[in-house]
């Protein structure tokens, strides 16, 4: 028996359901765990990374919390971590979202980060983003997910609701490369509380599955699936992903409003060029629109 005063028991329950773990009461007995989650185990994603990618990972961490898992891999190569830096969280107290927006980041869900190191003599960043949404796109498509499609610039959609989130921070080192994190938030198993503060349509994965998948083989599919792209990204540039993103794209042919800082803009979307620009066809003319503060949504 537990010495633990019920002021104390309660202000943990409080605490823990704060951060995303649905607890429930049970009479005479205590709480009960709703859905439990698996953790993550850095053996079990190793055990599961496939082996062609297996050595791009130069380390991996996982943590069980963090404020931000891009912040703390950005804090990693300015202290040196090396090209193929991964981290995961099991949840985050401060997830960054694009253009600023909070990503929220309670139990259940999956948040990575890897570190990549390109040199800018040898290739642009544009499209960067997009080849992520490939990479991700085609991770989940591989775990028996139907349905899966991309919206510019990189979002993962179930049908047309938000299966993950994808935002990628860089600084320059001292050698003149660039440092690329790319951190993705992937709806797993999102529980319910949490999911209040969401203000667009989200899906997580056991939905879009069915049934819920295991944590540690999400995992693994998401790091070997960036590790690919990365590779990829760096040898052949955005030019090697357009064919399948646009095959990806959810919008193409669609009516689409763009929002950017000075209005909103109708058009028709019709894919991306080899640069990752999409391009929306507006009153008679092809708009090309550069990755930036701009916005997609579904009109109407
Ligand atoms: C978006 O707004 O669509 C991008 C969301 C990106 C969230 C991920 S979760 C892991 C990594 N750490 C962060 O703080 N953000 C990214």
């Amino acid at each position: 028996m537990l010495r633990v005063a019920r002021s104390t028991i309660s202000q943990r329950i409080g605490h823990l359901r704060a951060l995303g773990v649905e607890l429930e009461a049970v009479p005479g007995r205590g709480y009960r765990w709703v859905t439990p989650v698996e953790l993550l185990e850095d053996a079990s994603i190793r055990a599961e990374l496939d082996a062609r990618v297996a050595p791009l990972l130069a380390q991996m961490e996982v943590l069980g919390e963090a404020d931000s898992t891009n912040r703390y891999l950005i804090d990693a190569a300015q202290a040196g971590a090396p090209s193929g830096s991964a981290c995961f969280a099991e949840l985050q107290t401060a997830g960054r979202g694009r253009r600023g927006r909070p990503w929220i980041s309670p139990l259940g869900n999956v948040y990575l980060s890897v570190l990549w190191h390109l040199d800018p003599a040898r290739i642009s960043l544009h499209g960067l983003s997009l080849a992520m949404g490939v990479a991700v796109a085609k991770a989940v498509a591989s775990l028996g997910t139907e349905g899966i499609g991309l919206k510019w610039p990189n979002d993962v959609f179930w049908r047309d609701r938000k299966l993950a989130g994808i935002l990628i921070e860089s600084l320059t080192a001292a050698s003149g490369s660039w440092q690329v994190v790319v951190g993705i938030g992937m709806n797993v198993q999102m529980p319910l509380a949490p999911s209040a503060q969401i203000d667009q349509n989200w899906v997580d994965l056991a939905t879009a599955i069915g049934c819920l998948p295991g944590r540690n083989r999400v995992a693994a599919r998401l790091l070997g699936g960036v590790l690919a792209g990365f590779e990829r990204f760096a040898r052949e540039g955005f030019a090697a992903f357009q064919a399948d993103w646009n095959r990806w794209d959810v919008t193409r042919g669609r009516r689409v409003v763009l929002h950017e800082s000075n209005g909103r803009i109708e058009g028709l979307a019709q894919g991306v060029d080899r640069t990752g620009a999409l391009l929306l066809a507006v009153q008679g003319k092809v708009l090309t629109v550069r990755a930036g503060d701009v916005s997609l949504r579904m009109a109407g």
